[in-house]
């Protein structure tokens, strides 16, 4: 199907139409959700205040676990079923699921009127408005590039933003569909997601989160875009340097990046990570297991030990370092002796965080063609016995942080307290407190830690400068 990948043709429907997105998956499907909302608006459409007022409602869908898979099928088979009562309004898929699928999705999804892979997101105005002309179903996940522009603009910023500096994954981790779905890596130049970080910080943007598969392969493959996209073309240095050059931009107070791999634990980036202010001490770093054979299974390229000096290496570098990880339970021929491994690898590292997932066979993974043999009711067990681990751990790591002082970025009003604010540490905790006058979003505040749960601290803000948070006891 023809698209305008410029971006800049004649629509073929120009009234407003109300949009809603649905953003299920990852830190990177948010920030696309965001550039798809941000486009839709160029087009001079506008977002709606509820999904129930929109005209079109869009699913940015998740392909990682089957699970993620059917939570997107169902929401879209509810919207479905819901045009009826609502004549005229259109749904839609984007991200993972639509790429995958390709236009096969408009099939196996009855009813849906448009779908965009995620290398074809410039073209969803123009899919859209091909649909609302009333030309029947509209698809594009052609297997190209997006041009440099569409994937940079922010749609209304807040004080945090999620900018892609690789795009496309080059591991073969034998259980991930998503090399398949997001292609070969492709690093943005320096200068191009300076650019990027500049304009955000303008717009009152305070922290950024810079977003990989795996980041930390940033400017080692592919420094430029497969399509020959003459904007991307140009040096791509490693991590470290696209860390100082980010940190270097006037008003960005805080720098993350996501996610990390041992491989990348290397001294230099230990260094920058402990000299550059803006760079906060947190690491996402996915463990995967904590067995050396099935992470050999899982051709993840580092055994236990490896992580261990990968962590030994950022701890003794940024002392107090938060790190957190994701975790897979009942991969095929995974042994009950074996996830104990895990858990105690898991104790021994002492985890600030963990996403647990129960292992999902995904079609055209190499894991897929293995029996899937842990049963449903022992990955479940497993599953919940990390949460509890991860919760008793949580909470001795939080309470450990009472009685100090941490800087807290301000988000804003508590979504679940009108009269309690929220922001988070430099590590990332979630910290609720009692507002202060001349308390504004984005501002920086020192917060005295009261009181611990295990996903929440509550504190009162305090004057003075903030202090590193440490649980080691050491101050950066
Ligand atoms: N099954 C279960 N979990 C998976 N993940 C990726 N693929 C699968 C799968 N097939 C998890 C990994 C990854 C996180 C984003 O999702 O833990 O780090
Ligand atoms: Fe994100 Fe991976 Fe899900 Fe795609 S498949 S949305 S990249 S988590």
């Amino acid at each position: 199907m023809r698209s305008d990948p410029a971006g800049v043709g004649n629509p073929l429907r120009t009234d407003v139409m109300k949009f809603h997105i649905k953003t299920y998956g990852c830190q990177m499907n948010e920030r696309d959700s965001n550039a798809a909302a941000a486009l839709l608006e160029r087009h001079g459409h506008a977002p709606a205040d509820a999904e129930r007022e929109a005209d079109v409602v869009i699913v940015n869908t998740c392909s990682v676990r089957g699970k993620a898979e059917d939570k997107a099928r169902g929401k879209l088979g509810l919207l479905i079923a819901g045009k009826t009562g609502r004549r005229g309004r259109l749904v839609g898929a984007m991200g993972c699921m639509a790429q995958r699928l390709g236009p096969a999705i408009l099939e196996e999804v009855p009813g849906l009127d448009f779908a965009v892979g995620t290398h074809r997101l410039a073209a969803l105005p123009f899919v859209l408005e091909r649909a609302a002309a009333g030309r029947g179903p509209a698809s594009d996940t052609a297997e190209d590039r997006p041009g440099r522009d569409k994937r940079r603009r922010h749609f209304r910023p807040g004080i945090s933003a999620f900018v892609n500096i690789l795009l496309g994954c080059n591991r073969a981790c034998s259980y991930c569909v998503v090399p398949q779905v997001r292609g070969r890596e492709w690093s943005r130049t320096v200068s191009n997601v300076v650019e990027e970080v500049r304009a955000l910080a303008a717009a009152g943007v305070r922290e950024v989160t810079l977003l990989g598969q795996s980041v930390m392969s940033y400017g080692r493959a592919n420094a430029v875009c497969p399509d020959g996209c003459p904007s991307a073309r140009g040096y791509t240095e490693p991590l470290p340097r696209l860390l100082e050059a980010v940190n270097a931009v006037a008003g960005i107070e805080r720098i993350r990046f996501a996610s990390g791999h041992p491989s990348g634990c290397a001294p230099e980036l230990a260094r920058a990570m402990a000299e550059l202010p803006a760079v906060c001490e947190h690491l996402h770093l996915p463990l995967q297991s904590g067995c050396d054979r099935i992470l050999a299974g899982m051709r993840r390229g580092y055994s236990a030990e490896d992580y261990r000096q990968a962590i030994r290496r950022l701890r003794a570098a940024v002392p107090g370092i938060a790190v957190t990880t994701d975790i897979i339970v009942g991969y095929p021929t995974e042994t009950a002796e074996e996830f104990e491994q895990t858990r105690r690898f898991m104790d021994e590292i002492g985890f600030d965080n963990a996403f647990i997932f129960k292992y999902s066979p995904r079609p055209g993974t190499p894991a897929a063609e293995e029996a899937d043999d842990a049963p449903a009711a022992e990955k479940r067990r497993r599953n919940q016995t990390l949460l509890d681990d991860q919760n008793r751990r949580n909470l001795a790591i939080h309470r450990a942080l009472v009685g100090r002082q941490l800087e807290a970025l301000v988000e804003g009003v508590s979504p679940r307290n009108e009269r309690r604010w929220t922001g988070r540490t430099r590590t990332n905790k979630v910290v609720v407190f009692e507002p202060v006058p001349g308390l504004a979003p984005g501002s920086l505040v020192n917060v005295e830690i009261r009181q611990a749960w295990a996903q929440t601290l509550f504190g009162v803000v305090a004057g003075g400068a903030a202090k590193p948070e440490s649980r080691h006891g050491s101050v950066a």
